[in-house]
């Protein structure tokens, strides 16, 4: 039996999903995909876990300023992460919300256990705190940006932290744990993967670790933790602390009296055998505080903390403060299937081939559409493409030919050394693979199987079965026996590389085995065997291009999809000549139209939005098309009338207000969703706007 336990970070709920939270979920499930894959046959016991983390002062925030309840809102935003993954062919076998009541009885359990050994004491706490990490900060961590004013600013965020002024909060002893952390960190040399962030978390354990606040009192979305305090403030537990416990609450069974066995049967299995992959900007989080707390709860440890890096475009982090980045992986891989007759779960395939083939695990890197066309029209439609295109199409042409098993054909002499190079070859690179794949490096996995595609191509141009057939069709028996191995051995090179390459392109590889004949799920291959089996000899009668080949104009379309938003410092910001508005003399009559209800007035819902970018549109004097930020997945493309009163460049990073709910129109051809409210009739005179700096998506009222 084989168990394998993988995990991602759970997503914020302020956010909704971008290609950095699909990343780090696409690596997950490939590697969930290729333990199913490989330990079919010893019974396999492989769970993926994925979920969102819904409390702290950031969620409680983001609510109020959208004018919900934070219930509201992480009931919005969740399923939008579920949905996404489904979208993207993701592979979880849970997923959890912390709001969850099983998740809440576990949390509240495991702090019991802390305080019964002795961890928790109450104490005041005054410090930096980011709002935007859930992290304390002290000044040696923090930065100065003296571009901005003075201050201090989170190191990731680069926004300005905020002072908690002396609050009372539950302490942990989490200094009690570093000699021990350390001792495991050092007979675990997998514990921390890959090795830089092992070293990284090592220096800073020596550096000296001190307590750790895990509560707050200053805001009420969490959990209440089971200790009582004798002032009787109301806390709740450091959200840290609460969404860690995630990876343990989701294999626990809540009891009918509401208490949870922290050993359940579950627990028992995947436990110990937790990998939790995530990002490296939550690193210390997973590294040193997780593993103090399960020291102190007398639970083991994790097996692994897997980290990958960031994602950047334009050399910037993708991440929900810069509009320009956010590219939504649900549009891309819907771009990059351009229309597909097999659907658009070829371009989710072509997108996570890019994002693990791309970069190796742990680097950071920067996406550029430029990069994922060359991958996809060399790697893809070029040499996976051609290899099924030209092998099913040989397949079709002389099948006539095809033997009934491969021992008939064995004795095929002549072809011998191409036949053993082959076998010998996908040997050693479904070893290879696996090993890869096992020690988390996909990239290197991917080009290892990539290596035996274009091998496949070879031993297709070398045995040149057409010439084979020729030879056959005078007469030449032993022509007819190399023919036969040939074909042969071409549809179990298919199949085998169905099953290499089904971790990562699960779609690709369940279409081609259908192709194939093949109905059962992908495994991985054996080695040589997998070329000697035949299963029922079929193959598809027609076939249509997985990865059919962009050229200039498909490419000009999925650019145009993808990264429809110009930065502030993108040259193509045309100014055209237009006049600054001027006051008007002539008064507006006030209050010309009829009352309406306040009710009324509540339907048009009103957002502050912040232009991310500005555009004339071509023969149409008194529009612009502008992208705003209005707080959601993506900036909204919205026309509006005001080219006469402001040139395009002024107008990139004004706050405004939009009306978010107005029916979408195409105007001159342009999509437009929303208006952006202006004074002035005729002529535009000034843009409305709100006299502080509000985050986009503000509701205003
Ligand atoms: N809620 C916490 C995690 C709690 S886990 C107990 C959190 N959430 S998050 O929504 O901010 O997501 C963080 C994770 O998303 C990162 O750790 C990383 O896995 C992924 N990414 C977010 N932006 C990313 C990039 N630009 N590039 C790569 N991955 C990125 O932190």
């Amino acid at each position: 039996m084989s168990t394998f336990y993988i995990t991602t970070p759970i997503y914020y709920v302020n956010d909704v999903p971008h290609l950095g939270h699909a990343y780090t979920t696409i690596i997950a499930d490939a590697l969930a995909r290729f333990h199913r894959a490989a330990h079919h046959a010893a019974g396999d016991h492989t769970r993926m876990l994925t979920g969102t983390d819904e409390h702290g002062q950031k969620i409680e925030e983001a609510a109020h300023k959208r004018g919900l309840t934070p219930q509201q809102l992480t009931d919005d935003v969740s399923p939008r992460f579920s949905q996404a993954w489904q979208q993207l062919n993701i592979s979880n076998d849970d997923f959890i919300r912390t709001t969850e009541p099983r998740h809440k009885a576990v949390v509240a359990e495991l702090w019991r256990r802390i305080d019964a050994a002795g961890d928790m004491y109450l104490a005041s706490y005054d410090g930096w705190y980011c709002v935007g990490c859930e992290a304390f900060y002290t000044e040696s961590q923090l930065v100065k940006m003296p571009s901005e004013g003075d201050g201090w600013y989170c190191p990731d965020h680069k926004r300005p932290v905020a002072w908690v002024a002396k609050e009372r909060s539950w302490f942990f002893r989490m200094a009690k744990y570093q000699a021990a952390l350390l001792a495991h960190i050092e007979s675990h040399p997998d514990f921390i993967r890959p090795v830089g962030y092992r070293n990284e978390i090592v220096s800073f354990l020596k550096s000296g670790l001190r307590d750790l606040s895990v509560s707050r009192t200053s805001f009420a979305w969490g959990i209440t933790p089971p200790s009582n305090d004798p002032e009787g403030l109301p806390h709740v537990i450091y959200v840290w602390l609460d969404a860690l416990t995630n990876y343990l609450s989701a294999l626990c069974d809540v009891n009918a009296d509401g208490t949870v066995n922290l050993d359940s049967a579950m627990a028992k299995t995947y436990w110990p055998e937790a990998v939790h992959l995530i990002g490296k900007d939550i690193l210390r989080f997973h590294a040193v505080y997780w593993p103090c707390f399960l020291l102190s709860a007398g639970l083991p440890l994790p097996k692994s903390i897997v980290c990958h890096g960031w994602w950047t475009v334009r050399g910037e982090k993708i991440s929900k403060s810069l509009p320009a980045t956010r590219i939504d992986p649900v549009v891309l891989a819907k771009a990059l299937a351009n229309g597909a007759p097999l659907g658009d779960q070829i371009g989710v395939d072509a997108m996570r081939y890019y994002l693990l083939r791309e970069v190796p695990l742990g680097n950071d890197g920067d996406f550029t559409l430029e990069s994922l066309f060359a991958r996809y029209n060399a790697e893809l439609a070029n040499d996976l493409g051609n290899l099924i295109n030209r092998s099913i199409t040989l397949l079709q042409k002389f099948g006539g030919q095809f033997p009934p098993t491969y021992r008939q054909v064995a004795h095929a002499e002549s072809q011998r050394g191409l036949q053993q190079a082959i076998e010998e070859l996908l040997t050693t690179t479904a070893r290879d693979a696996a090993t890869q794949f096992a020690e988390f490096t996909p990239s290197r996995a991917l080009e290892t199987i990539w290596r035996f595609v274009r091998e496949g191509n070879r031993y297709v141009d070398m045995s040149a079965p057409w010439a084979q057939a020729k030879k056959a069709a005078t007469g030449d028996t032993a022509a007819v026996e190399d023919l036969q191995l040939t074909l042969h051995t071409m549809r179990g090179l298919l199949i085998a590389i169905a099953d290499l390459i089904a971790p990562v392109l699960p779609t690709s590889a369940t279409t081609l085995l259908g192709w194939l004949g093949v109905t059962r799920a992908p495994q991985w291959p054996a080695g040589a065997v997998a070329l000697q089996e035949t299963p029922a000899s079929s193959w598809a009668t027609e076939i249509t291009p997985l990865f059919p080949r962009f050229d200039d104009a498909t490419m000009a379309k999925i650019s145009a999809l993808v990264l429809p938003v110009e930065t502030a410092a993108a040259p193509a910001i045309e100014a055209p000549a237009a006049v600054p508005a001027k006051a008007s003399a002539t008064k507006a009559p006030a209050a010309a139209l009829a009352p309406i209800s306040y009710d009324d007035f509540m339907k048009t819902e009103l957002r502050v939005g912040k232009v991310v970018s500005a555009t004339a549109i071509p023969k149409a004097k008194k529009l612009l098309h502008l992208f705003v930020d209005v707080g959601e997945a993506a900036p909204r493309s919205v026309v509006a009338g005001i080219a006469e009163a402001y040139p395009p460049a002024d107008l990139v990073g004004k706050n405004v207000l939009v009306v978010t709910n107005l029916a979408p129109a195409t105007i001159r051809g342009v999509e437009s969703h929303g208006m952006i409210l202006a004074a002035g009739d005729d002529a535009i005179l000034g843009l409305s706007a709100v006299d502080r700096d509000v985050p986009p998506g503000t509701r205003v009222r």
